[in-house]
């Protein structure tokens, strides 16, 4: 993976007048990091995270609630959890056999959670603190369009 490539290209994306702006970071996350086979967007509305924007297989798990799963549990702790196997954790929802591992970081605004960026790989432990460093700062960078 290459950060500064990457960061480049969202913020011409972010400075740009063009439509679909989070599904697009989706798309560039996706391309850019080997690792990543499926990247979406959940934003919280009541106590539901509801699915905006993704890309990668179809998934059945549009909206979960707050406390189920990795992503739920991110909306309660309001920080980046990594699951390097996802057969070891117990609150987990499947979407598909092929994932191996999940990272989810928080989207915040004025540090209250609003969305996340929900992560799946098919490689076994990819997860390191470039992942963290990355999508932390993406979260930053795209938490006004939420
Ligand atoms: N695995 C997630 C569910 C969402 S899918 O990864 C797209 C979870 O445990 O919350």
């Amino acid at each position: 993976m290459n950060k500064e490539i990457i960061l480049l290209k969202i913020d011409q994306l972010l400075a740009s007048e063009e439509p679909f702006i989070l599904k697009r970071i989706c798309d560039i996350l996706k391309q850019e990091v080997y690792h990543y086979d499926w990247v979406g967007i959940y934003v919280l509305e009541g106590s539901i995270l509801k699915l905006t924007d993704y890309v990668g297989k179809y998934t059945e798990h549009s909206q979960i609630p707050v406390g189920k799963g990795v992503c739920g549990q991110v909306a309660e702790s309001n920080k980046t959890m990594i699951v390097q196997d996802v057969k070891t954790e117990d609150n987990y929802i499947a979407c598909s056999i092929d994932v191996q591992s999940e990272i989810v970081v928080p989207i915040k605004r004025d540090g209250r959670f609003v969305a996340e960026i929900d992560i799946d790989s098919h490689s076994m432990a990819p997860f390191t603190d470039a992942d963290v460093e990355l999508l932390e700062t993406i979260a930053n960078k795209i938490s006004h369009l939420i």
